[in-house]
Parts: structure tokens; sequence; C-alpha cells
């Protein structure tokens, strides 16, 4: 019996199939503690978030207290601390994408979906239920203004895309993303996230999808088109310039 300080049995939760793969997620490390993170994504594969059983579960598993696994939980914003939907929508709101709509199709989904930042439209976890939240720079900023379903790109959207978007995802559609992997649901990438891929298959076609955006390798194709190379770099490193000593 594992019980939570608040009384939470966490084999309640947390199945043996779930206990398993948190052993072998810690096996991948020299050290235990250094398998916080994708224990974490794991315990959001099965709860949709990370509960108070989730942190006193990884914590278990880890040997290190539930203080320190919530110092990470609530550092790092992928962690969710309520139920998310089936689909977790995440706009970029940041310099580019803001100027070129980004601020705009957040405000329109908002409005299309009732809700505000990592809030959700419809019972968690449920077929069509959406949690909509704003992101810092997704790194796809060639391809502004972005948003990601899942963590997978839909790129160069308009307002009238984004809502469409999420329209068919109410439905229970799965419209494909721009590059990248198939769309699953947001607990599927989850458990993606702590290293399990299920049927190889899915794998397969994960890897296999087109990922690079001609826009990102355009500088690339303009030096191959004219011939350009990089200089090469030196056999030994220039000295570095001297610094005046502090005193
Ligand atoms: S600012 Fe949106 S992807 Fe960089």
């Amino acid at each position: 019996m594992t019980a939570t300080r608040e009384g939470t049995d966490t084999a309640d939760v947390f199945d043996e199939q779930t206990r398993q793969r948190a052993q072998e997620i810690i096996a991948r490390y020299p050290r235990s503690r250094s398998a916080l993170l994708p224990m974490l994504h794991l315990v959001q594969s099965v709860e949709g978030y990370v509960s108070q059983a989730g942190m006193a579960f990884c914590a278990q598993q880890l040997g290190i207290t539930t203080a320190e696994v919530s110092a990470v939980v609530t550092f790092y914003t992928m962690y969710k601390r309520q139920p998310a939907g089936e689909h977790l929508v995440s706009v970029c709101t940041n310099t580019l994408c803001a100027a070129l709509g980004g601020d705009e199709i957040y405000a329109r989904l908002r409005k299309q979906l009732g809700v505000g930042h990592e809030e959700t439209a419809g019972r968690p976890g449920s077929t069509g239920s959406i949690t909509l939240e704003h992101a810092e720079c997704l790194a796809a900023c060639d391809l502004a203004p972005v948003l990601q379903v899942n963590y997978e790109f839909y790129d160069n959207q308009t307002p009238e895309s984004a809502v469409a978007l999420v329209d068919a995802l109410r439905r229970g559609d799965r419209p494909p993303p721009t590059r990248g992997a198939p769309l699953t649901d947001w607990r599927s990438t989850e458990l993606q996230l702590a290293g399990f891929f299920g049927e190889a298959q899915e794998l397969r076609d994960a890897v296999d999808a087109p990922s690079a955006a001609p826009e990102t390798l355009a500088g690339n194709q303009l030096a191959q088109d004219n011939g350009w190379q990089a200089p090469a770099m030196p056999d030994q490193a220039p000295p570095l310039p001297t610094v005046p000593e502090k005193k």
C-alpha cells in the first residue's frame, strides 16, 4: 500500500503496466532522479495531468521528496495541474507570431471555445474536448503564425483556419498536421514523450512523416544552387582574446 499525505493510494491510480514502464524509464539513467521529466510525461499519459497522487508516485519511484517533484512540475509549462482535454491546442503569441496574427488567432479561439488560458472546452479527456493555451516561441518563426495540437505543427495559420481546425477537433476529426507525425490525442503524445511508441508501425509513421518545411530549408537551398560553402573550420581553434585581470 502506497498512500500519499492526502490519503490517495497511488496503486488505485497507477496500474502494474505503468509501474513497469516507470522502472524501464528509471533504468535508462545512471541516477534514478534524472528520470523525473519522462516520468511526469508517463503520469500525464495516465491521468491527463499531474495530480497529487502523480507527484507522490514519482517521488516514491525515484526516491526523492514530493517537494522536489512539485518544484519541477510547477516550473515547466508542459506539466499540467488540471485535467487536460483530448487535445491540447497551443497558440504561439510570441513576438513574430503575435505581429503576424497570433494574438488575433488566440482571441478568436478563446471566443470560439469559450475558455481562457489552460482551460478546457468540454469534459476533460472526452472526445472533442480541447485545452487551450497561449505559448511562447514554438521555434517555427519562419512559418508564423503557428499553432500546435498535441505539439504537432499547423503552420501559416489565419483566424479562420484556426477556427476551422478546432471545429474539426471538436467533432472528433483529426486533421493532418502541416508536417511531422500524424495527429493523435494528448495522452498518447505524452506516452510517446515518456519514450513508449506502441505499435511498431505507429513509430514508423511518426518517423517517416515529412518534418522539414521549404521555408526552413530556403537558405540551405540557396547555398546549394549557388555552390556556396561555409569556410572550413580551422584545425586549431584561434586563440581567445586576453581578458584584463579582475582587481
Ligand atoms: S514567434 Fe511564434 S514560432 Fe517563434
